[in-house]
Order: structure tokens, then C-alpha cells, then sequence
């Protein structure tokens, strides 16, 4: 999957990521869930100053009409996540145990209420792993995980790009979630 969703630009429409920078308009933009709408308005720059997160923004265009907003967004964040313990015992047995395995956080995803019924919530994931994998060439990155909001929906998107749910007790209102992006040969 390129970072361009329908490539072919069929009726002038097609969807674009990029990096988020202060020329894109955000200020429209509405996932209906409060947090991560005010996330992208008010924390991603400084959280990209900081080194804290890279916010991914999809870009939905019309060229027809020379319409370009914010479809959707993703953030990464450098990360380490502790197995469970039969997970654990398991990497232990293969000679691969570290306390925490390294990984990368999909921290916040959100896609704008209008592109409701599009599935462009799980192309906003399949993006944010393919820049992960890409990652890889370059620095460890066993596992993608997400702190995923504990509705059916979500879990059911993530579960569908081949994330599994881990037990972690304690947390209230999210699950935990992760994909294993070891290929054996
Ligand atoms: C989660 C999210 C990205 C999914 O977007 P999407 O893939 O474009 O979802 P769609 O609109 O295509 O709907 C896919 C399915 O989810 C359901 N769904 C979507 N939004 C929903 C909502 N707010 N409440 C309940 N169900 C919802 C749809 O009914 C549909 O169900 P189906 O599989 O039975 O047909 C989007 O709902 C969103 O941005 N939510 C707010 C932010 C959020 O929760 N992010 C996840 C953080 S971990």
C-alpha cells in the first residue's frame, strides 16, 4: 500500500499522507471524540518540537473542486512494552527476552466524522504500520502497539489489520493491543 490512497485519483479524489506541519488546517477537524480532537489542535506541534511524537496527517483531496482537509490522523511514539508472562516465557525459551521488547505506540488516531462508513480508520493504521516496518531497515521494532479505546468498534478495527489484545490489568477504559512484525524466513 503506497502512502496515497486511490492512486489512480478516479472523479479528481484521492487521500494523501503527510507530515503534519503548522501550514495545514486543522482547525475543522472532528473525530467526535474530544481528547484526540484537541490533541492535533493544540499538542502536536509542540509534541513534534519535543521529540514526544510525529503526528501523520491523510489528506483528503478533490482536485476537481480544489478541495484539500484533514480525512484522518495517526501519531508514533518510540516505545517499550512488557509482555505478558506466558508471551514473556516464550521469548525466554528463544533466547529473546528483554524487560521490555521494542516497539513503536500508535498514541492517538482519529478520522473526521465526515468520511463516516469509509473503513478510512483502518487505511489510517495500515499507513501508520507501513511506516513502521519501513522503521525497521533502520532501528528494532518487534511489536506496533495501541492503547486501543475499550468500544467494540475499535478493538474490531484493529483486530482486522492482525492486532491481538494482551492482558493488562489496570487499565479502565482502554485495552492494550499489539502486532508482532517478526516474518520468519
Ligand atoms: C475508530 C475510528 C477511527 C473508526 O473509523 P472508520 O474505520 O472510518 O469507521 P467506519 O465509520 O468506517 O465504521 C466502521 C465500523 O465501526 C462502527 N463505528 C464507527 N464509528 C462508531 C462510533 N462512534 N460508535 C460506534 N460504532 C462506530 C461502524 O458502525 C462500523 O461498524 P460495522 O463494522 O458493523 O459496519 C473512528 O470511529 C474514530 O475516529 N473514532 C474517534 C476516535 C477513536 O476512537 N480513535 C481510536 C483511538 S484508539
Amino acid at each position: 500500500m503506497s502512502n496515497i490512497i486511490n492512486p489512480d485519483k478516479k472523479d479528481g479524489v484521492y487521500f494523501e499522507e503527510e507530515r503534519l506541519t503548522q501550514s495545514h488546517s486543522i482547525d475543522d477537524f472532528d473525530c467526535e471524540d474530544p481528547k484526540i480532537n484537541e490533541f492535533l489542535k493544540k499538542d502536536a506541534i509542540r509534541y513534534q518540537r519535543f521529540n514526544l511524537a510525529q503526528t501523520y496527517v491523510l489528506i483528503f483531496r478533490n482536485d476537481l473542486v480544489n478541495e484539500r482537509s484533514i480525512a484522518g490522523y495517526y501519531t508514533l511514539s518510540a516505545f517499550g512494552i512488557k509482555l505478558p508472562e506466558e508471551m514473556e516465557e516464550q521469548f525466554r525459551r528463544e533466547e529473546k527476552y528483554h524487560k521490555l521488547q521494542p516497539a513503536v505506540l500508535i498514541g492517538m488516531l482519529g478520522r473526521h466524522k465526515k468520511h463516516q462508513g469509509s473503513r478510512l480508520g483502518e487505511d489510517l493504521v495500515k499507513l501508520a504500520i507501513k511506516r513502521i516496518i519501513d522503521l525497521c531497515k533502520d532501528i528494532g521494532i518487534r511489536f506496533v502497539v495501541v492503547h486501543a479505546h475499550k468500544k467494540d468498534h475499535v478493538v474490531k478495527m484493529y483486530n482486522n489489520v492482525g492486532f491481538e489484545t494482551i492482558d493488562d490489568k489496570g487499565r479502565d477504559d482502554t485495552q492494550t493491543m499489539i502486532l508482532d512484525l517478526y516474518q520468519p524466513d
